[in-house]
């Protein structure tokens, strides 16, 4: 049975810019869809305006995962973890990119494009896309925080 693409929502503020270009591409030569919610330029911008778009794509099913960068990846991640429906985990290491699809079901990454270089940001990357959620006893935590969210 043909598998259908998956889509990753991507988003940046000017100082992700640079990063996220080399991600997207990355990205799409992996053969996935790619939604870019910008910024497109290294002109200053305020990342929640960007990142949260990319965030509610999600939400939407429009894509599986999202993909935002900024200078540090903190602040993209404090808007998408605003969103219901979203887990969002900014990882400067593969390990933990790896760990967050496995045992949170995280549907965001966030990246730093300020702490770590293109390379990393790559393996980072792969190590995101390459794993998926395993279920079982982590579906019961991750059950837990849409709980704690639902309760607001
Ligand atoms: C922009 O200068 C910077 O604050 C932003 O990219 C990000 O690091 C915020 O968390």
């Amino acid at each position: 049975m043909e598998q259908t693409k998956k889509t990753i929502a991507f988003a940046c503020d000017h100082g992700g810019y640079i990063l996220k270009d080399a991600i997207l591409a990355h990205v799409r030569d992996k053969g996935y869809d790619v939604l870019d919610f910008g910024t497109d330029s290294t002109a200053r911008c305020e990342y929640p305006d960007h990142g949260e778009p990319a965030c509610r794509a999600v939400v939407a099913g429009k894509a599986d995962l999202a993909i935002l960068v900024c200078g540090t990846g903190i602040g993209m991640s404090l808007i998408a973890n605003k969103i219901h429906g979203i887990r969002a985990a900014c990882c400067s290491e593969p390990y933990s990119a790896k760990m967050t699809r496995c045992h949170n079901d995280a549907n965001v990454l966030c990246i730093g494009a300020r702490v770590v270089g293109e390379g990393p940001a790559l393996d980072i990357v792969d190590a995101f896309l390459d794993h998926a959620f395993e279920g079982g006893r982590h579906a019961e935590r991750v059950a837990r925080i849409m709980e704690v969210e639902k309760r607001g």
